[in-house]
């Protein structure tokens, strides 16, 4: 028998674009079962900080209001940067701080790092917990899109539409960098769709000379300028970081390729002049495209349908065109998902041309 009252809801993780209509498909599915719901401010830290950070959710308060339609969290989010003591101490905090809010059940809208963490605190409680993905890297493993991946893309093609533009008046190449970790789904997908001549991502290594014969190709074909996308997250021609930034939890903080790129091409090849456009934060941003407006709607009443019919520990995907769930401890041991750098997206920038690396 269901016997959820009251649920809650929170974001983690870095935002991005379709959180709230995330956030008010889980109001209005649960309003619908009379389920009251509490919105947690800032990630897990509204639930283990003292006093609690949360607001009572209503149809009227939420899902009436433009927030549906903006980026941003409306409730805050807690991204790799916990002021915790250790995993243990916050979990203790979690669990009393659920028992003291009544949670029985609470929809976590992250990545798969933040629905880990979630899930492991949920195990000294008898709260349940559905995950709802989200990211701009795309990088959740088994869904087929994150809420919060196409508005990047977007976002990074119209960039490189407006570079190219500019591009074309002064004879240059253009070289974008684009966010996504470890993964370079966002520059792929972007470069696919801006027509970019070159495109490179952490999981093909590429050559210095690779990218300069691609401009030897293009300039012999008559056109005087160039787009170069490449994924954040790329490494040296020689396989080296070229950061060693730090945030609060030891993982890299992203920056610096494009510049390193710029300067490596320019020593050997200036035909072009370069310049470099880093993309940042703005791509976390913007008004959500349709399909992830879609996919929270679709994610938030299948969050909902799954607690009501007593499911616990899930994540919702997208797969194959339809709305389906996985086990979450399936999600964390399936890890970060890759480019496949033999699937079809690779494929595809091979034969349009495209200089994707050595592959
Ligand atoms: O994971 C999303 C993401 O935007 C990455 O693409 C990027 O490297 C990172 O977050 C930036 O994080 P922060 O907001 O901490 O600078």
């Amino acid at each position: 028998m269901n016997t959820i009252k009251r649920i809650g809801v929170l974001t983690s993780g870095g935002d991005c674009a379709g959180l709230n209509a995330a956030i008010s498909a889980v109001v209005e599915a649960a309003s619908k079962k009379g389920w009251e719901v509490y919105g947690i401010h800032d990630g897990t830290e509204g639930i283990t900080e003292k006093p609690h950070r949360y607001e009572v959710l209503t149809v009227s308060n939420f899902s009436d209001s433009p927030w549906p339609r903006l980026s941003g969290s409306y409730l805050g989010s807690l991204n790799k940067g916990m002021r915790i003591e250790s995993l243990e101490e916050v979990s203790k905090r979690f669990t009393i701080g659920v028992k003291e809010l009544g949670l029985d059940a609470i929809v976590v809208i992250g990545g798969d790092g933040s629905m880990n963490i979630v899930s492991n605190m949920c195990k000294g409680s008898m709260v349940k917990i559905i995950g709802i993905p989200k990211t701009i890297d795309n990088d959740t493993p088994i869904t087929e899109f994150s809420i919060g991946f196409q508005t990047a893309v977007q976002y990074c093609t119209s960039s490189i539409d407006s570079l190219e533009l500019t591009a074309r008046s002064h004879k240059r190449a253009m070289i974008v960098e684009i966010m996504g970790r470890d993964a370079g789904h966002l520059a792929l997908h972007s470069a696919l769709a801006g027509n970019a001549d070159i495109c490179l991502i952490p999981e093909i290594p590429y050559t210095i000379d690779g990218i300069i014969n691609k401009l030897k190709e293009v300039k012999k074909r008559g056109r005087n300028h160039a787009i170069i996308a490449v994924s954040e997250g790329l490494k040296t021609e020689s396989g080296s970081p070229v950061t060693s930034n730090k945030n609060m939890v030891g993982e890299t903080i992203y920056g610096g390729i494009g510049q390193y790129l710029c300067g490596e091409i320019s020593k050997r090849y200036n035909d072009f002049q370069f310049r470099v456009t880093t993309l940042g934060h703005l791509q976390r941003s913007g008004v959500p495209v349709a399909f992830d407006r879609l996919l929270a709607s679709l994610f938030g009443a299948k969050a909902i349908e799954l607690l009501a019919e007593g499911q616990d520990n899930k994540m919702v995907i997208w797969r194959n065109g339809e709305v389906s769930y996985v086990d979450l401890p399936e999600v964390v041991k399936t890890g970060t998902t890759l480019v496949d750098v033999n699937g079809k997206y690779v494929k595809a920038a091979k034969d349009l041309g495209m200089y994707i690396g050595e592959i």
